[in-house]
């Protein structure tokens, strides 16, 4: 016999006859709006249909926030378009009967309220929400390349108008604090619970009417005037996004064009559009990078305490930004170097830091509290980590290690921010090389999501443990990979780097090399990168690399000329590119053509330049699985996305081999090879890529 399923929606009635509904999803710990709990909660609202209560409060009994939207596991679970089209009717249906309800409805929203939690809060006449630091509303659907599809893309537009409603589903941002209330999504902002639930008694009592807003907003989705703003929104979009890449935002913008956000048309369009998208491998591979992301997040919990003290070497760029993320994240952090000037530049950006970071003057105070110059190295024998990014250097590493090590606690960890000499090289200077592991930043440390967590054979369990809390702690996604030369992201970009120096000595330009490149999905080309990385840095890190890897460019020349004359890159203001503000400027290439070696490519090597970028950047991907340097494909595709931004869409460099077919792969790689020489020999792994 099959138990019935517990119910996930708890009802109880005050003494004024108003009905309290809870939402606490019976087998999670966070709500999230699946198919059973929409049925659940669409019987309840035909019940209340026809007994409606004086009122109704929909709240959450989840400490970890209101809903955090549809359950994107069900999502993963669709065979068909079909499919789709039930999984968002049945949700249409359901937040249909809350809202036809004759009674004043209200959402009282504590945390987040995100894709369907909006959705179901916006069906509610009003919403009151509870005014914390865990306040967080959005539509952040478009960014797993759907739409909302409970009703949401029509609800928005009515409450909020359709520029802020536009606005909201396109870029899939959050709202928080007092701008919730701003934008018109909350009628009401309490500071406690109990504020709270007052005001969704008085609200009740009164029933204002739902807020709408004001009439030069609705005017804006007034048929004859929507192709202005359609415009307006559809530029600024295809400035950011392709639609072949992300239909999802140009599928959000025509919905609105075509119903103005009103209407029963508006809904079923709606649930229409949404399938559609639900079936493209974009929106297959933006949840699958989703869930991927999860399993990140989800490493470093348990058992481990979080280091609570770190100390960190070396205050250059790297250092000191790892030091400052350290102390806003509350931990104390004590700052070394071989020289006071530079400790105290350090400090002067950790200041700019906290400054840009934290708007709260007290807490700004409390961050600047925990970080301490510390010229002598005393915080090293009180730190549960100590990070080290001092010049990248393995004589100057090991010394410091020797000495590091007369002081350190006996179970503190050593962390090294190498990132390209292979740990075991730097565990020799070491009495316990059991403690040694890498935490692989990268640059800029803040806005980098990946921390490669590098462990050798002799790494202790402990330590790898405990740098992978930390990396979580401070909010990073931390990816497990044995030590090796380049650990995988440098490595795997390496080839693709310097097929761009190839593909230049073909002749190819710049722009033209980093368009193959973009047109593919990828934020910047590589040669656009390579200056953003610094291209005396490319050269050090790219020299050891490719020695080790037996992949060392045959000419660099006109690389070593450009670095003797200053030409670094970004930093300096010209690297390949000319840089403006911040900003590589096209077509500044200045090579001069040099007769008989840039002779233009012809058609046949303009259509293999995405595929000798991209399939070089695979085929090493392919050596690392091989390798087992890194837990699995699934793994290898996350790094690549968040350490390097591959194209999020297509899901990582070896999900996008699947897609297109590893044999298809193997022969283009053999074409090139043919072609353009044998670093494209398909490496012996392919055969394990399916
Ligand atoms: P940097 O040159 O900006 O800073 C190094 C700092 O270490 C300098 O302030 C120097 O005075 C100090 N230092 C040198 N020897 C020291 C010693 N024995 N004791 C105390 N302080 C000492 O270098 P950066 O770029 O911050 O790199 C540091 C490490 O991080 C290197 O191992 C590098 O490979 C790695 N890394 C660098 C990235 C980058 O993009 N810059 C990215 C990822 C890793």
């Amino acid at each position: 016999m099959t138990e019935a399923p517990s119910p996930s929606w708890h009802e109880e009635i005050d003494a004024r006859g108003i009905l309290w509904l809870t939402f606490d999803r019976a087998d999670a710990t966070v709500n999230t709006l699946g198919s059973a709990v929409l049925e659940e909660l669409e019987g309840i609202a035909g019940r209340l249909a026809r007994q409606p209560p004086r009122g109704l409060v929909l709240r959450s009994g989840k400490a970890s926030g209101f809903v955090l939207g549809a359950d994107v596991k069900e999502f993963t679970t669709l065979r068909s378009v079909a499919e789709a089209r039930a999984l968002v009717q049945r949700g249409q249906r359901t937040l249909d009967a809350l809202e036809r309800l004759p009674c004043p409805t209200v959402a009282l929203i504590s945390g987040a309220a995100l894709g369907g939690g909006l959705e179901l809060a916006l069906a509610c006449r009003y919403r009151v929400a509870l005014d914390d630091e865990r306040l967080t509303l959005g539509l952040p659907e478009v960014l797993l390349g759907i739409h909302p599809g409970f009703g949401g893309t029509v609800r928005a537009v009515r409450t909020l108008g359709a520029p802020a409603a536009l606005d909201l589903m396109l870029t899939g941002r959050n709202l928080r604090g007092k701008r919730t209330l701003d934008a018109g999504l909350v009628d009401r902002l309490c500071t406690t619970l109990t504020e709270c639930e007052q005001a969704a008694r008085e609200i009740i009592e009164h029933d204002p009417g739902a807020r709408r807003p004001p009439w030069h907003l609705r005017l804006l989705s007034w048929a004859p005037l929507r192709p202005i703003l359609r415009r307006q929104v559809t530029t600024a979009v295809a400035r950011r996004v392709r639609p072949g890449h992300y239909p999802a935002p140009f599928a959000i913008i025509a919905l609105w064009a075509a119903h103005g956000g009103k209407g029963a048309a508006a809904y079923a369009a709606e649930a229409e559009s949404i399938a559609q998208l639900a079936a493209t491998p974009t929106a297959h591979n933006l949840i699958r990078v989703f869930m991927l992301q999860d399993r990140l997040k989800a490493q470093g919990r348990g058992g481990t305490s979080v280091p609570g003290r770190v100390h960190v070497i070396g205050a250059g760029v790297m250092g000191a930004d790892i030091a400052a993320l350290c102390a806003l994240r509350g931990l104390e952090v004590t700052l070394q170097d071989r020289e006071q000037r530079f400790i105290d530049a350090a400090l002067a950006r950790l200041a700019e830091f906290f400054e840009r970071r934290i708007r709260d003057p007290g807490k700004r105070a409390a961050a600047r509290a925990r970080r301490r110059g510390d010229r002598n190295g005393s915080g090293g024998s009180a730190a549960d980590v100590l990070i080290e990014a001092i010049v990248e250097d393995a004589d100057a590493k090991r010394a410091l290690y020797a000495e590091l090590e007369t002081r350190m606690k006996p179970d503190a960890v050593l962390a090294t921010n190498t990132s390209s000499i292979r740990l075991e090289e730097l565990a020799s200077a070491l009495r316990m090389p059991q403690r040694l592991v890498g935490l692989h930043f990268f640059n800029p440390v803040s806005q980098m999501p990946l921390v490669e967590v590098i462990h050798t054979s002799t790494s202790s369990a402990e330590a790898i443990a405990a740098a992978t809390a930390l990396a979580r702690k401070l909010d990073k996604l931390p990816l497990a990979c044995r030590s090796s030369p380049g650990f995988l992201v440098n490595r795997v970009l390496l080839p693709y780097m310097q097929e761009a120096m190839y593909a230049a000595a073909d002749g190819f330009s710049f722009d033209e090399i980093d368009a193959a490149a973009t047109d593919y999905g990828m934020p910047v080309g590589p040669v656009e990168l390579s200056d953003m990385v610094g291209l005396d840095v490319c050269r050090h890190v790219g020299g050891i690399v490719g020695v080790a890897l037996g992949r060392a460019l045959p000419d660099t020349a006109e690389l070593d000329q450009r670095i003797a004359a200053g030409k670094l890159g970004r930093k300096s203001g010209e690297g390949f590119y000319r840089w403006e503000k911040g900003k590589a400027l096209r077509g500044s290439d200045s090579r001069q053509p040099v007769p008989g070696v840039n002779r233009r490519p012809d058609a046949r090597a303009r259509a293999d330049l995405e595929d000798r970028l991209l399939l070089a950047l695979a085929n090493e991907c392919v050596a690392v699985l091989r390798e087992g340097l890194v837990e699995s494909a699934d793994m290898i595709d996350a790094g690549m996305i968040f350490g390097a931004g591959y194209a999020p869409f297509r899901g990582g460099p070896l999900q996008a081999a699947r897609q297109r077919g590893p044999a298809i792969c193997e022969q283009r790689l053999r074409e090139l090879a043919e072609r353009y020489g044998p670093r494209f020999t398909p490496d012996a792994g392919w055969a394990t890529v399916r």
